[in-house]
């Protein structure tokens, strides 16, 4: 990055450039005043800007009266502009940990260009401070050298992936925020219109419905670096606005997707220093849940989900035997290393297993002093036994956890567990692995609104072989639809589209809706695909959590400058406010 130094600038060095080879340069920086000591007369002052901190002495040789008055009372944060000379600090005075460490800057006038009060917390690295506080003082936050660097990394993310997608023939092109609806899954945030009493916009959840248009449009190759909304549950992969890198094409299939966007991922990856395999693993979706639990798999350790429904069939014991008689199964993993936890510590993770649907958490331990220990094991043959410990790949030192359920809750419980049990055993996640998980199925049942939902959204396509049967067995239908997974996190996520106009509304008529509200919806969209719209898909990128697995942080919140607390709140500016009778009276709203 080009430094901060031009015609325009109050200053002729930045706080982290100068170096043992500028000695003797007259110099002016700028920034703010980090740390100070005052050492029997001489007054040293750490003046930090963005790009690094220098050590100013001041010296009351070397100064006027009052600029020394001026530098004894500097304060925290104050904003400071100091002329001097560069000097090689003495031999014992160097700091190898500073890149600025090998010289100070002899001041020869301090000048205050704007004092600060107390600030709230230490602008340092590593502080413990709540969020909230951060927050609320985000631009103090965003003065510490961490936060900066996040907000550069993005920056520069950002700029490889324009440049890699401007390479490939893709257009920036802008789509509208004040737009309608689209069913991503989530509550919209709506705002109403003055002009239309009684009507509202949808902020859009993604751009997903105008990159259709534009490929209607004829546009080819699209992509937007854009924001998206969405009123759900915030976590710290989730944010109600948060960015994406939205992509379409025409006249491709899911490889050609698939294939581009790695090539774009490995050119960014290297942006920031990192070499990324390509092509990257594609994992059928079935795969990754047999194995993983999930569809968004962190394949950086092993302790995959075994399928023993077969081996407790017929056991004594009844809550295994019931659920794999019944259609459901018996799952379990291997905690390597966790064989010696007391009793009590086993059984606290039953609360995770509960948390995620289980209704109880079989476990067996085998010390590494070689005793075996369970509550359960009393109810096994010694056939049934060995072949649990054989498909299981027992040895001394190992723990067994347990889940006998519907496959759904199976698989949920104990990839929890299995997340757990790394962190719980510190098995080493490094570095970042990437795979694409593909093969989803089009639909999944909805059990709280008693219908089908869209696995992926309802304009993904339907595998040609499903085509026929998709409406009498929902269920069975695949899609191409794909995800990009990084390190268990699922960063992005696209498909190839609809592009028949009979097709789409065999899809929405499975979700429930009715001709009517077909129309009323998705008119524009089915008339597009009747008007020649090719054949068309894309992908679109979650950037906040790219950005925070590769600055390694564990929430979005970390890479975004004015991110959203948990209740979609800003602390900052009071962000969501109350409104005033008459704004109310103006678009037609009474509030109950
Ligand atoms: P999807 O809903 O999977 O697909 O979103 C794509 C990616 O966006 C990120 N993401 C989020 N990041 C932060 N906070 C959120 N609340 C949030 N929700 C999603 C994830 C996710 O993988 N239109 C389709 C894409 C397509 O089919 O081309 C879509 O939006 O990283
Ligand atoms: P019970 O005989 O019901 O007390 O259960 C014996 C053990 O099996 C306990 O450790 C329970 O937590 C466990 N357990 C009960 N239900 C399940 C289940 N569905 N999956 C796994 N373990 C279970």
């Amino acid at each position: 990055m080009t430094d901060l130094i031009n015609e325009y600038s109050m200053h002729t060095a930045t706080c982290g450039q100068l170096r043992a080879d500028d000695d003797g340069r007259e110099v002016t920086l700028t920034g703010w005043a980090w740390h100070n000591r005052d050492h029997g007369g001489l007054i040293f002052i750490d003046l930090r800007d963005r790009a690094g901190y220098t050590q100013i002495v001041v010296d009351p040789d070397c100064v006027s009266a009052e600029d020394f008055a001026r530098a004894e009372h500097v304060g925290r944060e104050d904003v400071l502009r100091v002329e001097g000379r560069v000097r090689l600090r003495a031999e014992d005075a160097v700091n190898p940990d500073m890149p600025t460490g090998q010289i100070e800057v002899l001041a020869t006038s301090i000048q205050m260009l704007n004092e600060s009060v107390t600030p709230p917390f230490a602008i340092e690295d590593g502080i413990e401070t709540d969020e909230t506080t951060r927050m609320k003082w985000r631009y103090l936050d965003l003065r510490r050298p961490e936060m900066y660097a996040n907000l550069k990394l993005r920056h520069t993310v950002m700029q490889a992936m324009r440049r890699a997608l401007d390479e490939r023939g893709f257009v920036e092109v802008e789509t509208p925020i004040l737009a309608n609806s689209t069913p991503e899954g989530a509550r919209d945030y709506i705002v109403p219109s003055r002009p239309n009493p009684g009507k509202f916009y949808a902020l859009p959840q993604s751009p997903q419905q105008f990159k259709q248009m534009l490929m209607a449009g004829g546009v080819e190759r699209y992509f937007q670096i854009a924001r998206c909304f969405r009123d759900e549950d915030l976590r710290a992969d989730r944010q109600p606005e948060f960015t994406q890198v939205d992509i379409e094409m025409s006249f491709v299939t899911e490889n050609d997707v698939m294939t581009m966007m790695e090539d774009v991922l490995h050119e960014v990856f290297a942006a920031v220093g990192l070499d990324l395999p390509v092509p990257l693993q594609r994992m059928p979706y079935a795969t990754a849940m047999d194995l993983y639990g999930c569809d968004r798999p962190d394949v950086r350790f092993g302790m995959l989900l075994h399928d023993i429904t077969d081996i407790v069939r017929d056991s004594g014991f009844k809550v295994f035997a019931s659920v794999a008689q019944s259609g459901g199964v018996v799952k379990a993993i291997n905690a390597k290393g966790a064989g010696d936890w007391s009793r009590g510590d086993v059984e606290k993770l039953a609360s995770i297993a509960e948390a995620n649907g289980a209704k109880g958490m079989a476990w067996v331990a085998f010390t590494t002093s070689g005793e075996e220990k369970s509550p359960i094991k009393k109810f096994f043959t010694d056939e049934e036994w060995a072949a649990l410990k054989a498909e299981m790949e027992v040895e001394p030192g190992d723990l067994l956890l347990f889940a006998a359920d519907e496959p759904d809750v199976a698989n949920a419980v104990l990839s929890a567990l299995r997340l757990h049990m790394a962190d719980a055993l510190d098995i080493p996640r490094e570095g970042h692995a990437l795979l694409w998980v593909v093969d989803f199925p089009m639909f999944r049942y909805d059990a709280d609104e008693k219908k089908y939902a869209a696995e992926h959204h309802p304009f993904s396509k339907i595998c040609d072989e499903d085509m026929d049967t998709f409406e009498a067995e929902p269920l069975s239908a695949g899609s191409y639809a794909y995800d990009v997974v990084m390190d268990g996190y699922e960063m992005g996520g696209g498909s190839i589209r609809i592009h028949d106009p009979e097709e789409q509304r065999r899809v929405l008529r499975v979700l429930g809706l009715s001709d009517e509200d077909i129309d009323s919806k998705f008119g524009h969209l089915i008339q597009a695909l009747s008007l020649g719209t090719p054949p068309h898909g894309g992908i679109a990128l979650g950037l906040d959590r790219l950005v925070m697995l590769l600055a390694g942080k564990d929430s979005i919140r970390d890479v975004i400058a004015f991110p959203k607390t948990s209740s979609a709140a800003d602390p900052m500016t009071g962000a969501p406010n109350e409104v005033t009778a008459r704004q109310l009276k103006e678009v037609d709203l009474r509030l109950l």
